[in-house]
């Protein structure tokens, strides 16, 4: 009918085609038709990070991205940083290693985001806080200022901040 449409998305590393309807976000299209509870609904307007993911490559919140627009995107979740599951991912580990969580419900979205935030700062792009003296385009190195920004959008009602910041720190130093 006019109001689904059928999608193709590659999650994971795997295809899926599916018949979504065009209201659906991808967080629910994860959630609900993929089974992939990672990523987390906390304020599904934005504003918290808890249900950020990789889309091609780039850190997105899904809950603000219908899943009709993503056709041919390919998406990668927590669920999918530890390839067959056997071996946890450095940044996962790190987050382990720096109890860089407590009830755990903005993690996945921490997690997703610092990949996201590292890959940006390697392209160099620069953030609100970056040194002037860093030639545009060359890597913006990521000292605990430049990570605090980047992931300002990712809220931590937990408070985990400080060791999120070291468990970033951990993979990248
Ligand atoms: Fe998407 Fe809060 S649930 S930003
Ligand atoms: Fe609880 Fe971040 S660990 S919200």
């Amino acid at each position: 009918d006019s109001h689904h449409s059928e999608v193709t998305l590659r999650v994971n590393g795997k295809p899926h085609t599916l018949t979504v309807d065009h209201r659906s976000v991808l967080l629910d299209v994860l959630r609900e038709d993929l089974d992939l509870i990672g990523a987390k609904k906390g304020c599904d307007h934005g504003q918290c990070g808890a249900c950020t993911v990789l889309v091609d490559g780039r850190r997105a919140n899904s809950c603000l991205l219908p899943a009709v627009a993503l056709d041919g995107g390919d998406i990668t979740t927590v669920e999918g940083l530890s390839g067959d599951g056997e071996e946890l991912h450095p940044l996962q580990r790190a987050f382990l290693d720096r109890d860089a969580f407590q009830c755990g419900y903005c993690t996945p979205g921490q997690i997703c985001s610092a990949l996201g935030a590292v890959a940006e700062a390697a392209a160099g792009h620069p953030s609100h806080v970056t040194d002037p003296a860093v030639p545009s385009g060359r890597p913006v190195p990521l000292g605990g200022d430049e990570i605090r920004e980047r992931l300002s959008g990712n809220l931590c009602r937990c408070g985990a901040y400080p060791h999120i910041v070291e468990a970033v720190q951990d993979v990248i130093s």
